[in-house]
């Protein structure tokens, strides 16, 4: 175990609802994506509630990388961080989840494409609270 929480090996990056940031993360892209649906391990902690912005979310750079979301206080939901159009990494979080490789967005409450070209919606993660942690469900 490392770090509290488990968290030790993950990297945060937090985007307040409203902004646009490029964010460093590493990813890369290829040909099409076959992306299945991540999943850690139950009850590993993801990130921090407190670290997910109401109407935004959180990148969270682990194995799996995924997406953490509060479309509405106290509901969370995660998706995988794995752009389905070509496999980069989603970028940021503002309104919506973005991909800067080619511009995808994706919506905050179930990871369905705003806009392309990605035209297969980002994965979901099970995630439940577990006392002050958003963890794999
Ligand atoms: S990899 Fe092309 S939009 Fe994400």
């Amino acid at each position: 175990m490392s770090g509290v929480g488990g968290l030790g090996r993950r990297r945060f990056v937090q985007v307040a609802a409203g902004t646009t940031v490029m964010v460093p993360l590493l990813g890369a892209c290829g040909g099409e994506e076959e992306v299945s649906a991540p999943q850690g391990a139950r009850g590993e902690a993801i990130v921090p509630a407190a670290e997910v912005p109401v109407g935004g979310g959180v990148i969270v750079d682990g194995d799996p990388a995924v997406v953490v979301t509060q479309p509405e206080e106290g509901t969370f939901k995660a998706f995988s961080a794995i752009c389905t159009h070509q496999g980069c990494t989603v970028t940021n979080v503002d309104t919506e989840i973005v991909c800067q490789c080619h511009m995808s967005r994706f919506t905050l409450t179930d990871g369905a494409v705003v806009s392309g070209p990605a035209d297969e919606p980002l994965p979901s993660v099970e995630v439940m609270l577990d006392g002050d942690q958003v963890v794999f469900a």
